[in-house]
């Protein structure tokens, strides 16, 4: 199958979007908490509160994971159940679930990839300001501290961040995501808070023994609507700027990119060995990948240097109504290779995956055609990437199960898995089965 040897076959979740058990075992509330009991928040009024119900019912979890073969599991850790509050001890009930999770994950011969930030924030720190607050980092990489005192013996990859650019963009600036605030362009402090949180945390989780750190960042190939419009090509680059290098220049190059916004914003936050912090070496990047954008000129006066455009038209959608892409992937792949050079370490695509409104037949089987098509797809092009030079080491798909897709509610179904949540009953659907054959034939190719 052309992938090299050691190539990491596995799929990802998150805590909050699967674990439910808000209350159980000490666990403190989260921002996600917070933010679905606003009305309007989020789709029907749904909550993480139940959601797959994994904090109960992971070891049948963990079978479906064997069933699949998986290499590799991707999940998060809760930072509201190892530090209630966001400071201070951990609290060991809270660290014995991920505990009793890892050595099953291995006993299974599941290489454990835990990601230690997916949104989840203590809501005590929020109140004293959230990412917009500098110590924030010094309180996570102390949460990283903890976690890998209890988990680096056995965790194989650790994650710091994940999606940096959604907390600030969706959480701190257009507040469709928690915490909601809509600070616009002032949202870019928490940019370089979660940054720094990441540089420390490197260093916390190295001193406890931690093997492999990286990050993981969403990235959307900026294309303009026309592409022989100056104009357009000027909003590409400046959305490039904002959503793609402004979360990666600073960890491999140790510098901001040109930004095209109000740099004070930004500028101002950065202190003297900020960037040196940044910029420690990491072992692997981790891309998220999902659809690219396409951009115009701005109006005049418009708060941002781009206006987001609609896909052209031509390509299938998902149930999220994202555009399939699956060469924004590959040229996606060839950028980071060529933009970083040496400066890159390898990759490992974090998540990617669709959402349709799937749903048992008659017969009980979910047939997911549309997303054994599209995951077929992306993996090709990571395929044709790695052939041309790009050192991709690991592809997940998102998610092992339907869950708690954010703002959207339990709507979208992203899984290989079927949840009922009236039941919690699991049903693999056909991807699932066909993941796990293409799994075993690249494992014996
Ligand atoms: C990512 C996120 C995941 C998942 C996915 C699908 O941005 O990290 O938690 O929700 O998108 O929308």
């Amino acid at each position: 199958m052309g992938l090299p040897d050691g190539f990491q076959w596995g799929v990802a979740t998150s805590a909050y979007q699967i674990e439910g058990a808000v209350g159980e075992d000490g666990r403190g509330p989260s921002t996600w908490d917070a933010f679905c009991r606003e009305p309007g928040r989020v789709r029907d009024g749904h909550t993480g509160d139940v959601a797959c119900d994994h904090y109960r019912r992971w070891p049948e979890d963990v079978r479906l994971l064997a069933g699949l073969g998986v290499d590799a599991y991707r999940f998060s850790i809760a930072w509201p159940r190892v530090q209630p509050t966001g400071r201070g001890p951990a609290n060991p009930a809270g660290l014995d679930f991920y505990d009793r999770l890892v050595d099953a994950l291995l006993e299974r011969g599941i290489a454990p990839a835990a990601t230690l930030y997916h949104w989840d924030l203590p809501q005590p720190l929020e109140n004293d300001g959230g990412w917009m607050n500098r110590d924030t980092a010094y309180r996570f990489a102390e949460y990283a501290y903890l976690a890998a005192e209890r988990l680096a013996d056995r965790v194989t990859m650790w994650i710091t961040l994940n999606e940096p650019v959604v907390v600030t963009a969706y959480g701190y600036a257009f507040g469709l995501y928690a915490p909601g605030r809509t600070l616009g362009l002032a949202a870019l402090p928490t940019a370089h808070h979660q940054l720094l949180g990441h540089g420390l945390a490197v260093t916390a989780l190295r001193g406890r023994g931690a093997r492999a750190v990286g990050v993981t960042n969403h990235y959307s190939p900026a294309r303009p609507a026309d592409p022989s419009a100056p104009g357009d090509r000027d909003a590409a680059d400046a959305f490039d700027a904002l959503m793609n290098r402004l979360f990666t220049d600073p960890v491999l190059l140790g510098r901001l990119p040109d930004l095209a916004v109000q740099p004070d914003d930004l500028a101002a936050h950065v202190r003297d060995q900020d960037l040196p912090v940044i910029s420690a070496p990491i072992d692997f990047l981790g891309v998220n990948y999902y659809q690219p954008t396409w951009l115009r000129a701005p109006a005049p006066g418009a708060p941002l240097p781009f206006d987001m455009d609609a896909a052209p038209e031509g390509h299938p959608v998902t149930g999220m109504g994202w555009p399939v892409v699956p060469d924004g992937l590959l040229s996606l792949l060839r950028a980071l290779k060529e933009r970083y050079g040496p400066a890159l370490p390898p990759l490992y695509v974090t998540e990617n995956g669709c959402s349709f409104p799937d749903e048992p037949g008659p017969d009980g089987r979910v047939d997911d055609d549309a997303r054994i098509e599209y995951l077929d797809a992306h993996i090709a092009a990571v395929r044709t990437a790695i052939d041309e030079g790009v050192d991709v080491r690991g592809y997940f798909v998102w998610s092992l199960l339907d869950n708690f897709e954010w703002a959207e509610g339990y709507h979208p179904r992203f899984g290989l898995v079927h949840v009922d949540y009236a039941t919690q009953r699991r049903t693999p659907k056909k991807s699932y089965a066909w993941y796990r054959d293409l799994i075993a034939a690249a494992r014996t190719a």
